[in-house]
């Protein structure tokens, strides 16, 4: 499974990219507020670090509109990917801007249909949101499940990019499943390497060590 980081923080983007972890990016218009950027700039900063595809997010709500802002955040780079919201206008634009070769990641995505509507109109990445959907009582991991087994059903190419991650365990049941990509904050990328019998072992080891009275340098 890919790892791909969502943040517009090009900082904690570039300490685990430097740790190898990073796949790809991806942004929504939220995380650039967050990041208090430019998106032109910011997401340009970002490709220059990432080699892998980096969302931009489209925030037109017309086909044309969304077509034409497309075309523009792809210019930034070739790694781009332009992040279209699953609506009928958002899968004319899909159509489209695939058809032109570029990457598309269809977003807002919360059922196995509208993923296959998205596959149907050429998407490189479908994303539905796992976390959104558990804030209202319904497991989003079926959701991955689901739209799995459709897509292997149909052999249709389009890659199941987990987001809306919110925990660790969401991570492990993506991976699981056999979701092709997960998106994640930082933070819970960083919290999977956590495990409290690893601190408590670490400590007994120091606790030993130091009673060995030894150094190895
Ligand atoms: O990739 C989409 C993601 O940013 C949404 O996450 O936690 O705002 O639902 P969240």
């Amino acid at each position: 499974m890919k790892f791909f980081v969502d943040s517009a923080d090009i900082d904690a983007i570039a300490e685990l990219n430097d740790l190898g972890m990073v796949d790809g990016v991806t942004t929504n218009p939220s995380l650039i507020l967050k990041s208090g950027r430019d998106i032109l700039e910011v997401t340009k900063e970002i490709c220059e670090l990432v080699s892998g595809p980096v969302s931009a997010e489209v925030v037109a709500l017309d086909a044309d509109a969304m077509i034409a802002e497309g075309r523009k955040l792809a210019e930034i780079a070739e790694n781009i990917a332009v992040k279209l919201p699953l609506t009928w206008d958002g899968l004319k634009a899909c159509k489209v801007l695939s058809g032109e070769g570029k990457m598309v990641n269809v977003t807002l995505c919360f059922s196995a249909n509208q993923a296959l509507l998205a596959a149907k109109a050429g998407a490189t990445f479908i994303s539905p949101f796992i976390g959104r959907l558990d804030d209202i009582n319904i497991d989003g991991i079926d959701l991955i499940e689901d739209i799995r087994t459709i897509y292997d059903n149909y052999g249709f190419e389009t890659n199941i990019l987990a987001a809306s991650i919110r925990t660790v365990a969401h991570v492990q049941d993506c991976a699981r499943i056999g979701a092709d990509v997960m998106t994640a904050p930082p933070e819970v990328i960083k919290k999977l390497a956590s495990h409290p019998l690893t601190n408590a072992g670490l400590d007994q080891f120091m606790k030993d060590w130091a009673k060995t009275g030894q150094k190895i340098l």
